[in-house]
């Protein structure tokens, strides 16, 4: 049992948890998501003691000086100090700016903020609504817009995302954290041929990526492969290919589960299988090592699905250096505590 003190109050923690285990079981008003260091919503501020190693792994060099650490990454020491952070030391005013439907499932939303932030399609930011419930979404927009662009998908019990696809409106107030994330393009990538993998709403990022890429003048291949459950899931398949039309060096896969092969016959162009099978055989990575073209992996979407995947391109040739991930982690289930 170690003792520690967040906002002055006594705190014990049992072996092996870590200061937001501890916050939780004793009944604290405390934010979290992902639990791995991520998503950046169990911010909380150091005070005094000794840190653990990691509590801090992956802040901004900013967030450290001014001693932020991750609640779900820190191991409470004896004696350590701690406290909560105030919503405005870190996020910023912003409103719900427009929101459209795409599919039965998906909301596509573009929030405004009070500053000019710089965002990349690939990175996250955390949106914290008015009663402090704070969840993080990809971006989907390339640089250079005033909005940020987010696709939501309705989660069955889902608490902010079953919130922002019913109820909010447009105008709603909200508070954002970000951007977060290295999932993005660079233009130092210009020749690469780049394999895009997304499930679900993994589209979002994986299709601004895409943008990002083209507007750069990118000269490369570009295959980005879309795995859905259903075509009714293939949410942007029209618009991506017409960006098909519109640029040689990018093509659009489309991947339903075989299962769906009966039945699905209205939609054009869709392949039937796993996408990364899919992706392995349109392009086998193996034959290329040699080339001087290299071969960069971006994946998004679900956490097992962007571990399969990694996997999958590990196992093909592709060094994890020249992987691209962003994975959705999240506890967003109102049968979860906050
Ligand atoms: S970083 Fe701690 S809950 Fe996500």
């Amino acid at each position: 049992m170690t003792r520690f003190f967040y906002d002055g109050q006594d705190c014990e923690s049992l072996n092996g948890e870590s200061v937001l285990d501890t916050l939780i079981r004793e009944g604290h008003q405390v934010n979290y998501s992902c639990k791995k260091g991520a998503c950046k919503t169990c911010l909380v501020k150091h005070v005094e003691g000794e840190l653990s190693t990691g509590s801090q792994r992956g802040l901004t060099v900013n967030l450290k000086k001014n001693h932020y650490l991750c609640a779900c990454q820190c191991k409470p020491t004896p004696g350590l100090k701690l406290k909560s952070v105030l919503a405005q030391d870190l996020f910023i005013p912003a409103q719900i700016h427009s929101k459209e439907y795409v599919s039965e499932s998906v909301v596509k939303l573009q929030i405004s903020s009070s500053e000019l932030l710089n965002h990349s399609a690939g990175q996250y930011i955390n949106l914290r609504r008015f009663d402090g419930l704070t969840r993080s979404y990809a971006v989907a927009n390339d640089p250079g817009s005033e909005l940020i662009e987010l696709h939501v998908r309705r989660k069955y019990n889902g608490q902010f995302s079953d919130w922002l696809f019913n109820h909010a409106s447009i105008g709603e107030s909200l508070l954002l954290q970000g951007p977060w994330g290295h999932c993005c393009y660079s233009s130092a990538y210009v020749d690469d041929d780049l394999t895009l993998i997304a499930s679900g709403t993994g589209l979002g990022p994986i299709y601004g990526i895409a943008r990002d890429a083209i507007k750069n003048g990118h000269r490369g291949e570009i295959n980005l492969y879309h795995g859905a459950r259903s075509s009714s899931e293939l949410y942007q398949h029209a618009s991506l290919l017409q960006l098909m039309l519109e640029h040689r060096n990018f093509t659009y896969h489309a991947c339903l589960p075989l299962s769906q092969v009966e039945g699905e016959q209205q939609l054009s162009r869709v392949q039937f299988g796993d996408p990364f099978d899919i992706a392995t055989a349109h392009k086998p990575i193996k034959e290329e090592l040699n080339s001087t073209s290299r071969h960069r992996v971006y994946l998004c979407g679900e956490p097992d699905f962007v571990t399969r995947g990694q996997a999958s391109a590990f196992l093909n040739g592709v060094p994890l250096k020249r992987m691209h991930v962003l994975s959705f982690e999240y506890k967003d289930l109102r049968t979860v505590p906050r």
